[in-house]
């Protein structure tokens, strides 16, 4: 018992990291058009530290919303953070600005107290989340599963930061696989940086944390998203020629192994076993995703009885696939 509570804790503490205004600049550029008139949820925000309630109470009118509504959780473990200070979990309700100054004032956001902790997962919250038509936030990665199945429960639009090797979940890979869920555009080269509690900060391995900007540098996550986004009609060029020397076979799969991204055979239209990085640029009118991981024989893919990294199984659809595509669209439109 005494050590589930410390994994709680130690959980808790992993998932207290706060993101740049910066960061969610950059990323919710690319879904503009998405918010106008639309009840935006940020459910894992506390007012006090959140830039995604920064972010959007300052561009409600820009982005014409109709609402924003925000969740403050409020920890079991009181003096972990000094910030979890309040009595009593709140949530605040914005439908903007009122006197003209293009700014949220405190007397136009709403504060109400939530019964409980402002647990997502609680009633009161999730009486919130079917206000919503979408949700943004960075929510606890140690509860990334049971957030992302909520979101799908209640059929939710969301943009969303995770850890990049959710991917590999099997909770999330078929999400993927189903063009149900994708990655976003993420954070510049790959690099996250993060608030964090000062007292956290010697729990982050040296060179994680800069003291000089309280920030922590992750390498480990990214965007997730299941609205439609330019980058996933981009079609990726390819440059290379396939041979048999160069492209190795799979011991327990008929498919080719292919290491780079970029080094995708232009003329191969067989099933590749591509790193996990090829969903950063995936188009689904350009490949089909096929599996993860795994051959014939349920176990990880090998080449002369050695395993490459993780491999995600794709094919090629071909042109005659993306014209049919087209067409479809067209004809559903
Ligand atoms: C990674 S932090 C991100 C905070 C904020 N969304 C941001 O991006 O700056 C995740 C937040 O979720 C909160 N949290 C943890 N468990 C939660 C739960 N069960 N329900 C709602 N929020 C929770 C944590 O207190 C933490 O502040």
């Amino acid at each position: 018992m005494a050590n589930k509570n410390l994994n709680q804790a130690k959980n808790a503490k992993k998932d207290e990291f706060y993101t740049q205004l910066v960061d969610i600049e950059n990323e919710l550029r690319h879904y503009r058009e998405h918010f106008r008139g639309k009840t935006v949820l940020c459910n894992c925000d506390d007012p006090r530290v959140s830039n995604f309630f920064h972010y959007f109470s300052y561009n409600f009118e820009q982005l014409g919303l109709k609402k924003l509504i925000t969740t403050c959780y409020k920890s079991q473990e009181r003096d972990l953070f000094s910030q979890h200070d309040s009595e009593r979990a709140i949530w605040l309700e914005y439908t903007g600005d009122r006197n003209g100054n293009r700014v949220p004032d405190p007397e136009e956001i709403g504060i109400n107290y939530l019964k409980g902790d402002g647990d997502f997962r609680s009633s009161e919250c999730i009486e919130l989340l079917k206000q919503a038509d979408i949700v943004v936030t960075n929510p606890p990665f140690s509860l990334f599963r049971e957030y992302v199945a909520q979101l799908f429960e209640y059929n939710k639009k969301f943009i969303i930061i995770g850890p990049y090797n959710a991917i590999t979940y099997k909770e999330i890979f078929p999400l993927i696989k189903d063009n149900r869920l994708w990655l976003g555009y993420g954070f510049k080269a790959g690099n996250a940086y993060f608030k964090i509690p000062k007292a956290s900060s010697h729990d982050y391995a040296e060179g994680v944390y800069d003291a000089s900007t309280g920030l922590v540098k992750f390498r480990n996550c990214t965007w997730y998203t299941n609205i439609d986004i330019k980058k996933r009609h981009e079609e990726l060029i390819f440059y290379k020629q396939y041979s048999s020397e160069e492209y190795f076979h799979y011991d327990n799969y008929d498919a080719i192994n292919v290491d780079r991204v970029t080094d995708i055979p232009i003329d191969y239209f067989g099933v590749m076993g591509v790193p996990i990085t090829f969903l950063d640029c995936y188009n689904p009118s350009q490949f089909n995703i096929i599996k993860f991981r795994k051959g014939n024989d349920e176990k990880d893919l090998s080449i002369n009885g050695k395993c490459p990294y993780f491999r995600i199984l794709v094919q090629r659809k071909n042109n005659f696939d993306i014209q049919d595509e087209q067409q479809l669209i067209a004809a559903e439109s």
